[in-house]
């Protein structure tokens, strides 16, 4: 349960909010790098942490952010004219360039330096792992770009995309943190033909939920017992602060385990939608297969649950109740809801555009939801202080997930130590302090 107070200080994130101010600190991921597939395309649209910015790539293949209001009479510079190195505004000429800078000004006599005076509002963007990254920060605080492993693999190795969710965004993330919502939001009723997992669901529903703290979020664990009484499944995530998440995806139906993880952004468009970003990748030789890069079955496949010509909605959504299958509900899964994180959506929208937090009764398995408050409310108030939030380089660029069987008698993260932190500089001391 939280307070109002405390409920609304982590939903809102708007420009000068608390936890808008933190986001900000952050690299926010904008777009997918094809949304802009070449030099002076059309500019798109782009709402982002509340504010409205239009986003086009100019002559030279960089991409520009701006505001979506011109500085003179605030026409929207969607409808600009892309050309020659700079976004010119339809009503009265005015150009701008991905800087920011007026670079012409036919509206006014040759001989004014007016538009030396003028500049939109623009931030700095980069492209990496097939996304176009914006820093809306201070300038004199712009952080390292977020190299997590996904985003340096081959692009063979990688499947991104991102659909709308029509809720706040901590719903999201706190959907995705939860573990173990996964035994019932997402059975099938016949098992889930991944072994590992329906034996320990056999087992018992309740996980045990373990984290520990780290200076970028925390490390946990999802801990089910197995059918028999000497091994347990493992799920280890992790929580890189302020809305990322690993999560392990090595086990498969039937085949042999895959050197593959996935996970999550959960990015505010405003204080009531949210661009969930979602990424698998492989991190062996092999690339992924087209379904992996797809993400079949995931609820997110674009074009056929995302209407990606549409502002990336989800075809399922409140007006259709998700498409739920009332007979498939009965026979075949828990929900009746087709694809993974449609179920998610189905259950975090309809929570209420920002959910009622002061009405809540929460219990040990949602330790992992406890602590990712406790941590957003904490980088808050650390940057108001002028302090640097956590998760922002270094170390946190080589994290991985990963799910196991391992015997009852091992502590996880011991066990499982070199995995999670592949290549980072960790040391069992610090991690646990
Ligand atoms: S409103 Fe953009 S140039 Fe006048
Ligand atoms: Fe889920």
């Amino acid at each position: 349960m939280l307070t109002f107070q405390e409920n609304e200080t982590l939903a809102r994130i708007g420009p000068g909010t608390s936890t808008g101010e933190m986001m900000r600190r952050y690299w926010v991921p904008a777009m997918l790098d094809w949304e802009l597939p070449e030099p002076d395309c059309p500019p798109i649209r782009l709402k982002l942490l509340g504010e409205e910015l239009v986003a086009f790539r100019d002559t030279n293949g960089a991409v520009g952010i701006v505001d979506n209001y011109c500085p003179h009479r605030r026409a929207s510079l969607f409808f600009g004219r892309n050309e020659e190195a700079g976004l010119r505004c339809v009503y009265h000429g005015w150009k701008f360039d991905v800087n920011g800078d007026c670079v012409d000004m036919p509206s006014e006599p040759a001989e004014s330096n007016f538009k030396d005076k003028v500049k939109i509002k623009s931030y700095p963007t980069a492209e990496m792992g097939n996304v176009v990254w914006v820093y809306m920060g201070p300038p004199d605080k712009q952080p390292p770009l977020p190299e997590l492993e996904w985003t340096q693999v081959p692009e063979s190795h990688r499947g991104v995309n991102k659909v709308v969710q029509k809720c706040n965004w901590l719903q999201g993330l706190e959907g995705g943190i939860d573990t173990v919502h996964i035994n019932f939001l997402h059975r099938n009723l016949q098992g889930s033909g991944i072994v590992a997992r329906d034996r320990a669901f056999a087992r018992s529903f309740a996980a045990r939920v373990e984290v520990v703290p780290t200076d970028y979020g925390y490390t946990y664990a999802g801990i089910r017992d197995q059918a028999d009484d000497n091994e347990k499944y493992v799920r280890a995530y992790h929580f890189i602060a302020p809305w990322t998440q690993l999560r392990p995806n090595q086990l498969n139906r039937g085949g042999a385990p895959r050197l593959k993880d996935s996970g999550h952004m959960w990015v505010p468009i405003d204080d009531y939608t949210t661009m969930v970003w979602n990424f698998t990748f492989s991190f062996g030789d092999e690339p992924l297969t087209e379904a992996e890069r797809l993400q079949v079955g995931s609820g997110n496949e674009l074009g056929k649950d995302i209407d990606f010509e549409n502002g990336f909605k989800s075809r399922a959504d409140a007006s259709n109740d998700y498409f739920i299958d009332r007979e498939v509900q009965r026979t075949q899964t828990f929900t009746g809801i087709p694809g993974t994180n449609t179920q998610d959506r189905a259950v975090q929208d309809t929570m209420g555009p920002i959910c009622d937090r002061t009405r809540e009764h929460l219990g040990t398995t949602d330790r992992a939801i406890i602590m990712a408050r406790k941590i957003l409310l904490d980088a808050s108030r650390i940057v108001e202080d002028g302090g640097d939030p956590p998760g922002l380089g270094g170390n946190v660029f080589d994290l991985r997930s990963v799910e196991k069987v391992l015997p009852t008698d091992v502590y996880w993260r011991d066990a499982l130590w070199d995995e999670l932190y592949h290549k980072a500089q960790y040391t069992p001391e610090f991690v646990r302090a």
